[in-house]
């Protein structure tokens, strides 16, 4: 982009001295003008490499956050900051965050973690994914509440949310594959089971539920540092 700036920099410059130069070239350059609307055209043409500019800009940083969302840029298992991972999650899910939805941080001191940091991603969005959903849901202003902890041996990561409540008599299917109580498109019912899959089966680590119907829910994630491979 800058290079056609800089050579319609140029064109224009030569333009001028055409012009310039020999009556007869500022005549024919005066009736191109005319015809092709040239000074509306050099103006809108520098404001459109403006905004390619900008919109290149804009992508750029949306596949860097894709691409240290996803880790691709990285070894499979890495010790990385969860808070880090955190923090790009409710990025990604920016859209969701209504003014009416209250955002708490609590993050604490946390230890660098060994982890397959690109699964554990794919977790933190599920849960806060969930989460806002569950306050969409319950149709009323809520909040989000966000919190790390590190104890010898372990991080806990807990995401609560104000919303809906899960019923009793369902609390032990929501983990299941393709459980879901959302609508036929919009929940496929595996972002809870691959949570699972990810914190017990892939690191050893815990998932509970904590929830009330009308109150809310806290989902609470424990990761061992012990066993840490790598
Ligand atoms: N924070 C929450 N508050 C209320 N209900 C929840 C919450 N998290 C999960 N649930 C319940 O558990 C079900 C399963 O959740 P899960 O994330 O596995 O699937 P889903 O959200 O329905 O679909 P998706 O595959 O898009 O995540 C949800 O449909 C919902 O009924
Ligand atoms: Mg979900």
């Amino acid at each position: 982009l800058f290079h056609a700036q800089e050579y319609v920099k140029v064109l224009n410059e030569a333009l001028e001295m055409a012009g310039n130069a020999s009556p007869e070239a500022a005549e024919a350059i005066a009736k191109i003008n005319e015809e092709l609307e040239l000074d509306y055209i050099r103006e809108d043409f520098d404001k459109l490499l403006n905004s390619m500019g900008e919109g290149s800009g804009r992508i750029r940083s949306i596949v860097t956050t894709l691409r240290s969302f996803s880790r691709l840029d990285h070894s499979e298992f890495k010790a990385v900051d969860l808070n880090e991972g955190l923090e790009s999650s409710l990025l990604m899910l920016q859209n969701k965050l209504k003014p009416n939805i209250k955002i708490n941080k609590h993050y604490g001191n946390l230890p660098l973690v060994k982890c397959h940091a690109g699964q554990i991603n794919q977790v933190f969005y599920a849960l806060i994914d969930n989460a806002l959903d569950a306050i969409d849901s319950s149709k009323k202003p809520g909040e989000l509440t966000i919190r790390t902890a590190s104890e010898p041996g372990w991080v806990t990561i807990s995401v609560r949310d104000t919303g809906t409540g899960i019923p009793a008599e369902i609390q032990d299917k929501i983990f299941d594959p393709f459980f879901t109580t959302k609508p036929v498109g919009s929940g496929t019912g595996l972002g809870l089971s691959v949570c699972y899959q990810v914190i017990v089966q892939a690191h050893g680590g815990r998932i509970n539920c904590v929830s009330r119907v009308g109150e809310g829910t806290e989902l609470i994630v424990e990761i061992p540092l012990t066993n840490q491979r790598g």
